[in-house]
């Protein structure tokens, strides 16, 4: 049994290493060696890409980096998935694009707010997720190998 004194030097103890913990990695992650976003990549196009992808509402039905909405498919990887061209294909088509059932809304646009999106999709692309990408749920990986 711990007595009085020796439970609050335990406890005060264990308060300042564990504060002192969170204090360093707090530091840790915000400090510029770990920025992960790549903003020096920001260009205008990736920037218009942005603002099509907010304009749009491309949110309520797919999701970037996990969030977003769940009735299309996940786009942060999209490019590695697909490529440009099927991107491409998929924005500037004038009918609902619909190849696997689930119909999208038929944004028919332009070159290059097609080619911006793209930007915005690469930029998106290259952030580091810390290995996001790669950790499968066992459900999804039996998935997949019965595929
Ligand atoms: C009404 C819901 C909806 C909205 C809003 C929507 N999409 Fe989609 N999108 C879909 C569906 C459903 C698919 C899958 C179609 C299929 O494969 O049959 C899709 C497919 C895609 C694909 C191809 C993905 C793949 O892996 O095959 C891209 C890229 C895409 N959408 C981008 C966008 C962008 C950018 C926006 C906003 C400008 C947007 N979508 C808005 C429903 C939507």
């Amino acid at each position: 049994m711990l007595s009085k004194k020796q439970a609050r030097n335990f406890f005060l103890g264990g308060t300042l290493v564990t504060f002192l913990v969170f204090i360093g990695l707090t530091i840790f992650s915000l400090s510029s060696a770990n920025d992960q976003t790549n903003e020096e990549n920001l260009t205008a196009e990736v920037v218009r890409g942005k603002e099509l992808w907010e304009k749009n509402n491309c949110m309520g039905c797919h999701s970037l980096l996990g969030e977003g909405a769940y009735y299309a498919p996940e786009l942060t990887k999209v490019l590695d998935r697909r490529g440009a061209g099927y991107v491409k294909a998929a924005l500037m088509s004038p009918v609902p694009w619909q190849p696997s059932g689930r119909k999208m809304v038929a944004y028919n646009m332009s070159d290059q707010e097609a080619n911006d999106m793209v930007a915005f999709f690469e930029w998106i692309g290259e952030i580091d997720l810390n290995g996001f990408e790669r950790i499968v749920s066992p459900l999804a990986k039996r998935k997949a190998a019965n595929n």
